[in-house]
C-alpha cells in the first residue's frame, strides 16, 4: 500500500527510482510520481495509472541534472487518484513522499495558513514540516512528527540541503547501504539489485542520508544502528519464466512446504506447546485470517483447546475477554498489516503472550511478538497470497498435531510435497473447470467445519484475482436464505474432506443441484453422480487443507486469465495493508 523509494549518491537517480517503483508495484497503487533535486531546483513529475505512464512522461521531460531524488506509488486514501493528489508534494522548501494516513490532517490544515493544491493529508504534513523549518532539518522533522497522529513513512527533501531524510511510524521504511550511494525503500525488494545491506528504521528515529554516510538520530542524538544482511537473492524476486508471479508462487509450494516443515519434523520440540494455554485467540486479516480459521478448527477438534479466531480490524476495537492464560497468535505474511499490528499491541497491553506466524523476519510483527514461527515463503510478490497462506496452514497443522500429543509427524508430513506437486501438475483439469465458470457472475463455495474455512479462502482467491462475485457459505446455512440465489447454471463448489460430516455436506450439495446449480466437487473421495470434480489424495486431517487449496488457487488463476485480468496486481488491492 503505497511504495517509497529514494536515492542519494553519485549517479542521476532517475532510472534507479523508476526501477524501484516498478518493483514496488505489487504493493498496490493508482498513481505515481518522482522528484529530482539539485542546488538550483526541484523537478516533480507525476502521473495517474501505471508506472509506464510516469516513465513516458519522465523520458519526454527535460529532467534536471541531479544526484538525489524520491519517488512514490500512491494508493489513494485522502483524495481521489488524480495527478494533483499524487506524490511527491512540495510546500515551501519541503518535498515529501508518504506512506500512511495522517489522522489529524484536518486540524493541522486549519492551523496553517497555506493554500493547499491537493486533497491529501501528505501535503498537510509537508506544510507542517516547512512551518517548523528554520534551517535545521532534523528539528523541523521532529517538531512536525510529534504533532502528527496516524501512520507515516516519509522520504523528505529540503531545498537547502543535499541530503535525504526519512522518518516513520506505523508504516515500513528501510535504509539501504551501499558504496557512495544510499537509499530508502518501503521494502528490500526495491533495492536488492543494488545492495543486500540495510538498516531498519524504528519509530521515533530520523535518518539522514548522504552519498557517503547514513546517520540515525533519536531524541536529537545520533545513535548506532545494526546493519542487516538480507537473505533474499535478486533471483527470488524474478518471475523465472512464469507468466505471472501468482503462478510462480503457487508452483513453489511443494518445495517451500518441505523447507518450512523440515526443522520441525526433525525436532518437534521446536513446535510451541499450546496445551499450556487455556484459551487461544487467532487474529489476522484476509487470507491470513482464513488460515487461522483452519487452525481454530484443528486446535478445537483435535486438541480440545478453546480458540477464538477474529478479524484484526474488529479485534482491535472490540471488548475482548482475556483469560489469565491466553495466547494471542498473530498471522501475517508481511508482518506490517496495520490492523494486525494494532491487535498485537492490544494483546500485549492486556498481558497476553503473543506468537507470530509470519513471513517477513524483520517486520514489525516479527520484532514485537514474544515468539515467532517463520514460514520461509521468500518474497511473495503477487498481491493475492498463495504460498504464504499454504505455509500458514501447514504451521497450524503442526501446532495442532503437537497439541494433540501425537508423534508420528514425519510420516504425515513426508508425503505432502509430492502430493501437492501432483495436484499442481493437474492444470488441464483446472483450466477445464475455469472454462465452465469464467463467464458466470456469481459463484458459491460450500462446506462445513475446516471445509468451510477452505471455502472462505477459495472464494476470496477467485474474487480478488478474477473480479467474479463469489461467496463462501457453511453448507448447512445456505437454505436459511442464500439458496434463493441459486439458479440454473450457478456454479457451486462443494468442498468435502471431513468424513464426519461428509454425508451432511453431500445432502446440501444435492439441494443446490436440484435447483439447477453447476456443481464442482472438490474432495478426497469420489462422490457418485457428479462429473465435474477434483479428487485429491486423502491424508491426515491435520494437513488435508494443504491438498485442497492449491486446486482452488489454480482455478482462480485460470479464471482470471480467461477474463483478461491484471492477475498479479488486481484493481483496488494492495499487498501490504499498512493503513487501517
Ligand atoms: O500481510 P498479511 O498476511 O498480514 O496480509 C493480510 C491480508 O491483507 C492478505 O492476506 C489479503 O487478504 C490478500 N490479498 C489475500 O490474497
Amino acid at each position: 500500500m503505497c511504495g517509497i523509494v529514494g536515492y542519494v549518491g553519485k549517479h542521476n537517480p532517475k532510472d534507479f527510482l523508476l526501477e524501484g517503483l516498478k518493483t514496488l508495484e505489487y504493493r498496490g497503487y493508482d498513481s505515481a510520481g518522482i522528484a529530482l533535486k539539485n542546488n538550483e531546483e526541484t523537478q516533480i513529475i507525476k502521473s495517474v495509472g501505471k508506472i509506464k505512464f510516469l516513465e513516458e512522461k519522465v523520458n519526454n521531460s527535460l529532467l534536471i541534472d541531479s544526484k538525489i531524488g524520491i519517488a512514490h506509488t500512491r494508493w489513494a486514501t485522502h483524495g481521489a487518484p488524480t495527478e494533483n493528489n499524487a506524490h511527491p508534494h512540495c510546500v515551501g522548501k519541503v518535498t515529501i513522499v508518504h506512506n500512511g494516513i495522517i489522522e489529524n490532517a484536518r486540524e493541522i490544515k486549519d492551523k496553517l495558513k497555506v493554500n493547499f493544491n491537493s486533497d491529501t493529508d501528505t501535503e498537510v504534513a509537508a506544510a507542517l514540516i516547512d512551518y517548523y523549518y528554520d534551517g535545521d532539518e532534523i528539528s523541523a522533522i521532529s517538531k512536525a512528527v510529534t504533532e502528527l497522529t496516524g501512520s507515516y513513512a516519509f522520504g523528505i527533501l529540503f531545498e537547502d540541503s543535499d541530503k535525504l531524510y526519512a522518518v516513520r511510524k506505523g508504516s515500513p521504511l528501510i535504509i539501504g547501504i551501499n558504496d557512495k550511494e544510499n537509499y530508502i525503500a518501503s521494502d528490500i525488494t526495491a533495492i536488492i539489485n543494488y545492495t543486500n545491506k540495510y538498516i531498519l528504521l524504528e519509530e521515533g528515529e530520523i535518518a539522514v542520508l548522504s552519498a557517503e554516510l547514513v546517520k540515525v538520530f533519536k531524541d536529537g542524538k545520533e545513535i548506532k544502528k545494526d546493519v542487516i544482511i538480507a537473505d533474499i537473492s535478486a533471483e527470488a524476486k524474478s518471475k523465472q519464466g512464469f507468466d505471472h508471479y501468482m503462478l510462480k508462487e503457487i508452483m513453489e509450494e511443494p518445495m517451500l512446504i518441505e523447507n518450512t516443515l523440515k526443522p520441525f519434523v526433525e525436532d518437534m520440540s521446536l513446535i510451541p506447546d499450546l496445551k499450556k494455554y487455556s484459551e487461544i485467540h487467532i487474529v489476522a486479516c484476509g487470507s491470513a485470517m482464513y488460515a487461522g480459521m483452519i487452525g481454530k478448527a484443528l486446535l478445537e477438534e483435535k486438541a480440545s483447546i478453546r480458540v477464538i479466531c477474529e478479524v484484526a480490524s474488529e479485534y482491535r476495537y472490540k471488548k475482548v475477554l482475556y483469560d489469565k492464560n491466553t495466547l494471542v497468535i498473530l498471522v501475517s505474511q508481511s508482518g506490517e498489516t496495520a490492523d494486525t499490528i494494532a491487535a498485537m499491541r492490544k494483546a500485549k497491553e492486556e498481558g497476553a503472550d503473543t506468537l507470530a506466524i509470519v513471513n517477513v523476519k524483520t517486520s514489525t510483527i516479527a520484532r514485537e511478538t514474544d515468539k515467532q514461527i517463520f514460514i520461509e515463503a521468500g518474497p511473495e510478490i503477487a498481491v493475492a497470497t498463495t504460498k504464504a497462506y499454504i505455509l500458514q496452514v501447514a504451521i497450524f497443522g503442526l501446532l495442532a498435531y503437537k497439541a494433540a500429543s501425537l508423534n508420528n509427524l514425519a510420516d504425515e508430513v513426508k508425503k505432502l510435497p509430492r502430493y501437492v506437486k501432483e495436484i499442481l501438475d493437474n492444470r488441464d483439469l483446472y483450466l477445464k473447470i475455469a472454462n465452465e465458470i469464467y463467464k458466470d457472475n456469481d459463484v458459491f463455495f460450500i462446506g462445513r467445519k475446516t471445509d468451510y474455512a477452505i471455502c472462505m479462502e477459495g472464494s476470496l482467491k477467485l474474487k480478488e484475482v478474477s473480479y467474479v462475485h463469489s461467496e463462501a457459505y457453511q453448507a448447512g446455512e445456505l437454505k436459511h436464505g442464500t439458496i434463493s440465489l441459486i439458479e440454473d447454471g450457478t456454479p457451486v463448489f462443494g468442498i468435502i474432506t471431513d468424513d464426519d460430516i461428509r454425508d451432511k455436506t453431500i445432502s446440501n450439495i444435492e439441494e443446490v443441484k436440484s435447483r439447477g446449480a453447476k456443481v464442482i466437487i472438490v474432495s478426497n473421495k469420489k462422490v457418485p453422480g457428479y462429473d465435474m470434480e477434483v479428487i485429491v489424495p486423502k491424508i491426515s486431517e491435520f494437513f488435508q487443507p494443504i491438498l485442497v487449496v492449491p486446486c482452488l488457487q489454480l482455478i482462480a488463476y485460470e479464471v482470471a486469465k480467461l477474463r483478461g485480468c491484471d492477475i498479479d496486481k488486481p484493481k483496488n488491492l494492495a499487498k501490504s495493508v499498512t493503513v487501517e
